[in-house]
């Protein structure tokens, strides 16, 4: 009997092959010695750090040294703005964290390397969520590489102070707000939060979500539809906004989100709403059991997510080519992406995951992300750069924070001046 059935040889596309041999020699030609691959990002918490440690010993193994290039601040706001003068002085990293539709401006520039002989090699195109395989492609070419699937409408409770209260894990705002009272007269801090543009509007586009659904989100946030940000249920967002603001402490200036984390898992906070990215932060601390998994009030059953991806930056000497090419093979591996996404809280981009394999939290995730895919009814990010050109995400974002800092201005003045706003980066 052959060892090797004839139908799977022939199965192998040409394309395929090519690709396949082409990553094999490029892998036999790996240098003996550590090649530098430069990495610039912005995961700077205990459970980011841990995640891209996983990622730096794995490459370790292949003889490729992550050479690490962290810029602190959640949300990426200043690893983009060192990456952009970077670039700009001709000393661009070998590999950045770039995402959202932001990828196709610099593949447009031509500043990006390509990846197809990988993505071909390894049946991308089948293997990843379509959202995830159409967000790194560029004219047909694959410019960046995925990482994990975030989802952001999370709702983080402390599980000891939820048992204390009495009170069951709220599906919606009025027992959400019952139980930030009762945490009140727990004498804890009832709903943890830092004032930073980027985490107010994360806050605030999972209000957008809860009160006008998918469709609502959409149309504020991706098609900027009048009628949609003057309408009522993107008001109710707004008041709630101003609601939640009414249940914090008074030390939200300056907080990071892990410091808010802290605050939870110690027992000092009872909630707080923000990525799964919490998640990683508590498998950091080994603190999973301290905290309790749910989702913003009234959104169950959708998925706000951001896809973390890498690019690599073009014209490098070919044996630095032919480490990003192992990166870009090494990172989509399913114990990488099983072992990789533990760490950082998101789940894989790969469609061929045995659910089972993932964390509660991360496997309601998982089925959202995929179920929601199928419908049409996903909700990609505005404050993590998933739906906008950065010109209308600062828009919002910067008129949710100021809104933020004085939350009893009425709601409509802040409609208006959002159509206003939007209305002039268009014309
Ligand atoms: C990134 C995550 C990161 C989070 C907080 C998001 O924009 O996608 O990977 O953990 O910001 O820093």
């Amino acid at each position: 009997m052959p060892i090797i059935k004839k139908t799977k040889v022939k199965s192998i596309k040409p394309a395929r092959l090519l690709a396949l041999l082409f990553v094999l020699q490029s892998l036999l030609c790996l240098p003996s010695q550590a090649e530098e691959l430069e990495v610039l990002h912005w995961w700077t918490s205990d459970g980011e750090r841990a995640a891209a440690l996983y990622l730096q010993q794995t490459l370790a193994e292949q003889g490729i040294s992550w050479v690490d290039a962290a810029i602190p601040g959640g949300g990426g706001e200043g690893a983009m703005a060192v990456l952009k003068s970077r670039v700009l002085q001709g000393s661009a990293p070998a590999a950045a964290q770039i995402i959202g539709p932001d990828i196709q401006n610099w593949a447009a520039l031509d500043f990006l390397g390509h990846f197809n002989i990988v993505a071909l090699a390894h049946d991308w195109p089948n293997i990843l969520h379509p959202t995830v395989d159409q967000l790194i492609q560029y004219q047909g070419q694959y410019v960046a590489v995925p990482f994990g699937v975030h989802r952001i409408n999370g709702l983080w409770l402390n599980r000891e102070l939820l048992a204390a209260s009495g009170l069951p894990v709220p599906r919606h705002w009025k027992d959400f707000f019952s139980l930030a009272r009762k945490f009140q007269d727990m004498g804890v801090i009832a709903l943890v939060h830092g004032n930073e543009p980027w985490q107010n509007a994360t806050l605030f586009e999972t209000l957008v979500l809860s009160s006008g659904g998918p469709k609502l989100y959409r149309a504020v946030f991706e098609q900027l539809d009048e009628a949609a940000i003057l309408s009522d249920p993107f008001a109710q967002a707004l008041g709630l906004l101003s609601r939640l603001k009414g249940l914090m402490d008074a030390d939200i200036n300056g907080r990071t989100w892990p410091q808010s984390t802290r605050l939870l898992a110690d027992g000092q906070a009872g909630m707080q709403i923000m990525g799964d990215w919490v998640a990683g932060e508590l498998t950091a601390w080994q603190a999973n059991d301290k905290v309790w998994c749910a989702s913003v009030p009234e959104t169950a059953d959708d998925h706000l997510y951001s896809i973390d991806t890498m690019v690599m930056f073009k014209d490098l000497a070919l044996s630095s080519y032919q480490a990003q090419i192992s990166f870009a093979e090494t990172m989509a591996r399913t114990d990488v992406q099983l072992n990789y996404n533990r760490l950082k809280g998101s789940v894989p981009v790969r469609l061929d995951i045995q659910p089972e394999a993932l964390s509660d939290c991360a496997q309601t995730s998982y089925r959202l992300f995929k179920a929601n895919e199928a419908q049409g009814t996903l909700a990609p990010s505005l404050a993590h750069s998933m739906v906008a050109t950065a010109e209308v995400e600062d828009v919002f974002v910067k008129i949710i924070h100021e809104f933020f800092q004085t939350p009893d201005r009425p709601v409509l003045q802040v409609q208006q001046e959002l159509v206003r706003n939007l209305k002039s980066i268009r014309q």
